[in-house]
């Protein structure tokens, strides 16, 4: 079995590595950020994942995953080396490669003799050529090497069993030894009949952005029909219910609301986008998803403004800021705009988030008011407004934030309430689509 260097212990490069050794590998994951990998040696997990704790912990314990900030170490003892450091979006929409291209001619710098070279991040169709040519040029013999695209497609909060029982895997490769190589690291997945889909190195990089972008079409496909049930009295759950049992459909990402956010989908359309224009292809449908992806705030600002013509001294309580439930990432989420529109209106805003509360302090300070549980927050608010569909914030005890809140407003942007509830309450409920 090869041993494997995982470059980049975030979100995908720490579950990863965590899962890979679960299935038996030997994996070294590195870092250059020292605090990181300080951190997780010390058993604390830099990012909030259920259950990966105990993963990384037992694996540890076993031998077969390790964390170091030389990238000697990591690479001298590898046959396989994935990278999975960032691709954020650059100003210009495009996937910012500074930290791919960074890994490949540090990592070359290390190679000493024959190595497959994963790229796991999520990068634009083309970029596993550059990085080869990269790898080429830094490296300091003439040593064979070959590359592979494995893109990720786990999902925040469930990343665990994304990793460990995934829809399908994705190879990108063009050698039959990497092949066989990348075959023997995902073998626990062939025993459970995942289906493994290989493909050519460039034919997997448009995998991960097609895949992507089609989500975000679909759920912003789901937030126009919301509008449209909004003008003609018809009602986005029921529309998105039936359209989801018709199993060309299927359920999932049809819930209407306040739209997509999160380090995924915004910045890989963005990036498609940007690629497809470079190409002189237009993306009409991506293109629209994105642009009805941005106006969602604006069409929560406007139930809010049909509230209260002016949210300048009005004291809002904000519940739940991560993109999602149960991750504590805060990049792109809808949130943030909503922050960002609400401060500029002079609105005061007491915020709530069961897990990424210290995400947003860093970036907001002083300007926003922290609580400690969502009825704090909710305590003499004028109005209030659900933003991320955590558990917890599914069964509020409304006798409670009915007593709590000085006017009986409340902004549903994760449609998890019903209407008829809160109106007989003496609630204004305003959701989506309903
Ligand atoms: N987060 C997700 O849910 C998810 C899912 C699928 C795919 N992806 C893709 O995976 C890639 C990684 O995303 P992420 O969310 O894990 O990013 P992240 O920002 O959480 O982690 C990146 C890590 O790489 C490290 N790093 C940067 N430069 C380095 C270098 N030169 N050497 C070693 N380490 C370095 C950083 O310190 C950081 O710990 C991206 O391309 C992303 O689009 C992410």
């Amino acid at each position: 079995m090869p041993d494997i260097c995982m470059v980049g212990t975030g979100y995908v490069g720490l579950v990863s590595g965590a899962c890979l050794a679960d299935f038996g590998n030997k994996v070294i994951c590195v870092d250059i950020d020292e605090d990181r990998i300080a951190q997780i040696k010390d058993g604390v997990m830099p990012i909030y994942e259920p259950g990966l704790k105990e993963l990384v912990s037992r694996n540890r314990d076993s031998g077969r995953l390790s964390f170091t900030t030389d990238l000697e170490e990591g690479v001298s003892s590898s046959g396989v080396i994935f990278s999975a450091v960032g691709t954020p979006m650059g100003n210009d929409g495009s996937a910012d490669l500074s930290a791919v291209f960074r890994v490949a001619a540090d990592v070359a710098y290390c190679m000493d003799s024959y190595r497959v070279f994963v790229q796991k991040s999520t990068v634009p169709v083309g970029t596993s050529e550059k990085v080869g040519a990269i790898i080429r040029e830094n490296l300091k013999e003439d040593i064979e090497f070959e590359r592979v695209s494995n893109p990720e497609f786990l999902r925040e909060g469930s990343a665990i069993e994304d990793f460990m029982r995934p829809d399908r895997v994705v190879i990108g490769v063009d050698n039959p030894r990497a092949r066989k190589i990348m075959r023997e690291i995902y073998r626990p997945l062939y025993l459970l009949e995942t289906p493994v889909v290989f493909t050519s190195v460039r034919t997997a990089e448009l995998i991960k952005y097609a895949s992507n972008s089609f989500l975000a079409v679909k759920i912003s496909f789901i937030n126009e029909m919301a509008d449209l049930c909004e003008e003609l009295g018809a009602d986005i759950s029921d529309v998105a219910k039936a359209m989801g049992l018709d199993g060309r459909i299927g359920p999932k990402f049809l819930h209407a609301g306040i739209g997509y956010g999160g380090s995924c989908l915004p910045k890989d359309v963005a990036a498609i986008l940007h690629t497809a224009e470079r190409s002189g292809v237009d993306l009409k449908i991506i293109s629209g998803a994105d642009q009805v992806n941005n106006s969602r705030v604006d069409r929560l600002m406007d139930k809010i403004k049909e509230e209260f013509s002016d949210i300048s001294g009005k004291n809002i309580a904000l519940l739940g800021l991560s993109f999602k439930p149960n991750t504590d990432d805060i990049r792109h989420a809808p949130s943030l705009r909503f922050i960002n529109r609400a401060l500029d209106e002079g609105a005061e805003l007491s915020v709530y988030d069961p897990i990424a509360m210290d995400n947003v302090k860093e970036l907001y300070g002083s300007r926003l008011k922290y609580s400690d549980d969502a009825y704090e927050a909710i305590r003499d608010a004028e109005g209030l407004i659900i933003m991320t569909e955590w558990n917890e914030f599914r069964v509020l005890d409304m006798d409670k934030v009915e007593g709590l809140m000085k006017n009986k407003v409340i902004f549903d942007c994760r449609n998890i309430y019903k209407d008829v509830e809160l109106d007989s309450r003496g609630f204004r409920y305003y959701s989506f689509g309903r």
